[in-house]
């Protein structure tokens, strides 16, 4: 069900292709149990949940027939989902479910799934599902931005931690520390990037097009879509995300996550 008569055919890309090294478990990330199901998992009835998506397509470890089968039910439990709505006169629309498989970078699975959209689509959210417990709210506010005319958009929060610059220490000063500072950066400019970013699908095409090109260290330099989109000069636009959405990342994250879905005292922090 899009959200606004305006809103562009829209399609979710869930990058979910990642080793998943630094959580230690020892496989795919996406495949990591938390709270009875599958990180993957989460992330997925999370992109249902926010009724934006005309197609979502997915990326996964290739040949992990595991994460396929993941995929598969959660497109019957879709069905069975939308079958049930049907007949109670209250049909959203079926979101078509598509799996390809990733690539060595997040840049290259991001590419595969972009030429995996169908046809129709005009604007696409790019979305981590390492981040699989992100919330319809901010789904919603990244899609009304696109709707209102932005080419480009993320969800950030503030940055809590003063950040600074730094650099390997040398010229006799090594036996003190390993690394010097050479700067603080202006904490009230800052915010931490979070997804699902979206996009034009023309504009991402483009900025991904760009990149393409880039040698091994400029391309191992590219954390996210937007600043793909920021290097062709497309103004990027902010809207508010949310602590809920982190990226679960190391074994602390995967504690804090299973506390966001066991509440209570997740429920106190969680806002929308
Ligand atoms: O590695 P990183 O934390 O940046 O991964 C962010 C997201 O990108 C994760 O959901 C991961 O599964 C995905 N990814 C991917 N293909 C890769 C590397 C990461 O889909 N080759």
């Amino acid at each position: 069900m899009n959200t606004a008569s305006t809103a562009p055919v829209t399609a979710v890309i869930l990058v979910a292709a990642g080793s998943g090294q630094r959580l230690g478990y020892g496989m795919p990330k996406a495949k990591v149990p938390l709270g009875g199901d599958s990180i993957l998992t989460h992330a997925l009835r999370g992109v249902a949940a926010a009724g934006i998506a005309r197609q979502i397509c997915v990326a996964l470890p290739p040949g992990d027939a595991e994460l396929r089968a993941q995929c598969e039910s959660f497109a019957a439990e879709l069905q069975a989902e939308h079958r049930r709505t049907a007949t109670s006169g209250a049909a959203v629309q079926l979101p078509a479910v598509s799996i390809v498989d990733g690539g060595a970078s997040r840049a290259d699975s991001v590419r595969a799934a972009v030429a995996a959209l169908e046809p129709d689509v005009e604007a696409v959210l790019v979305h981590d599902a390492a981040r699989a417990l992100a919330p319809e709210a901010v789904f919603h506010r990244v899609a009304a931005a696109l709707a209102a005319g932005a080419k480009a958009v993320i969800p950030v929060v503030p940055v809590v931690d003063t950040v600074k610059t730094v650099e390997a220490t040398h010229d006799g000063s090594a036996g003190i520390a390993p690394e010097v500072v050479t700067g603080t950066a202006p904490r009230e400019q800052l915010r931490s990037v979070q997804t699902p970013q979206g996009f034009e699908l023309a504009t991402l095409r483009r900025a991904h097009e760009a990149a393409a090109g880039f040698d091994a260290d400029r391309a191992a330099a590219v954390t996210d879509d937007a600043m793909l989109v920021e290097l062709l000069g497309v103004p990027v636009y902010a809207v508010r995300g949310a602590s809920q959405s982190l990226k679960i990342t190391t074994p602390l994250d995967l504690i804090l996550a299973e506390g966001l879905l066991e509440g209570p005292l997740g429920a106190r922090w969680v806002e929308g």
